[in-house]
């Protein structure tokens, strides 16, 4: 029985997906904080909601959590739920601190307690904070600037404190720039899509040029299930990335060349981006056998594609700017 924290959420409900192509018992943990359960499984798990368990929980409540991992005889855990939307976070520093730091602890705790078997942390480049060098390998110094990437480090971290010290075989899966079917946050390849679509310019803030090693989510959610799956994964970290850098701006012009009416506008710089850019993936490579299947033309080829058939019916997007696949 794998247990998925977050699992009605974007990476998590593919995670899940993954796993029940590989046929495991999921069971799902999650707070329903974007939406009633019906509304999660119609957006994010049509095709595999009658082959999972929910479990109505919140990661901050110890008791819960213990008492879930018991009832269902877990065995290994993947924990993505987290404030994950960084103006989100830097609206609500305490809610931040307590879901993504004090939640993990909890999760960690109750399975030192149970003696799990294997713990996957999915984790950030926002915890490199402004890269070093590029690309960033996994012994890049953590030094995040907001709020969301320090809570992050901190989990990130215990998971591995956890390792050392109490011998749990955790790994800690960092990802960067997520994108893909069931992000329902405006961050920038939605946001970008959702505008176009309706005829309103993709807003480039400072100009497009911060660099991005963009993610799609089903590279995510492979590379957590083989860390999962891994006997040479734990305490371990592993950049689980795209392996390439794009600046905003190539997403844009992406995304304009599957809808090809959009327009861009160029708008002014956020101060709190970090410097940012290609995340070293050898280890990944080597240890996991972990291999992105997704460049940025055919993520964002499948992306819209999903935006169009299922996110404009189910949330009323009038499409304005109709997308060629040709
Ligand atoms: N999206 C990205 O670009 C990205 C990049 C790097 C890392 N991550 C990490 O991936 C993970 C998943 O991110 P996402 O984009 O899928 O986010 P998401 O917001 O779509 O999903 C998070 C899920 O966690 C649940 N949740 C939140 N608080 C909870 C709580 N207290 N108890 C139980 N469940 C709770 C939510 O209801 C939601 O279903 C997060 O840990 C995030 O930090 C995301």
């Amino acid at each position: 029985m794998v247990l998925v924290t977050g699992g009605l959420g974007f990476i998590g409900s593919h995670v899940c997906r993954e796993l029940v192509r590989r046929k495991e018992k999921v069971v799902v943990f999650d707070n329903l904080s974007q939406g009633n359960l019906e509304f999660l499984k119609k957006v994010r798990m049509p095709d595999i909601y009658d082959k999972v368990t929910f479990v109505s929980g919140d990661i901050t409540d110890f008791a819960s959590v213990f008492e879930t991992l018991k009832e269902y005889g877990i065995e290994k855990i993947v924990h993505t739920a987290a404030i994950t939307f960084i103006p989100t976070a830097i609206k609500k520093p305490s809610l931040t601190f307590n879901v993504n730091t004090v939640g993990s602890f909890n999760l960690l705790e109750a399975s030192r307690i149970l003696d799990m078997k294997k713990f996957v942390y999915i984790s950030t480049a926002s915890t490199y904070g402004d890269f070093q060098y590029t690309p960033a390998d996994e012994k890049h110094p953590l030094n995040p600037k907001d709020i969301y990437g320090a809570t992050k480090v901190a989990a990130d971290r215990l998971a591995y404190s956890y390792f050392q010290t109490y011998g749990l075989s955790a790994s800690i899966v960092r990802t960067s720039a997520v994108y893909g079917p069931g992000d329902l946050e405006r961050r920038a390849a939605k946001a970008f899509i959702e505008n176009a679509l309706q005829g309103v310019p993709m807003k480039l803030e400072g100009g497009g040029l911060q660099m991005r090693d963009f993610s799609y989510v089903k590279d995510v959610a492979l590379g957590m299930v083989l860390a999962l799956n891994s006997s040479e994964s734990a305490g371990e970290a592993f950049n689980i990335t795209g392996g390439s850098e794009y600046s905003v701006k190539d997403l844009a012009e992406m995304i304009r060349k599957y809808i090809p009416g959009s327009e861009i506008e160029v708008t002014g710089a956020r101060k709190i981006d970090a410097k940012r850019g290609m995340l070293d993936i050898s280890k990944a490579k080597r240890v996991l056998g972990y291999n992105p299947k997704y460049d940025l033309d055919a993520g964002i080829r499948e992306y819209v594609k999903w935006m169009v058939e299922v996110y404009a019916p189910l949330f009323g997007l009038k499409v304005k700017n109709k997308p060629v696949f040709d």
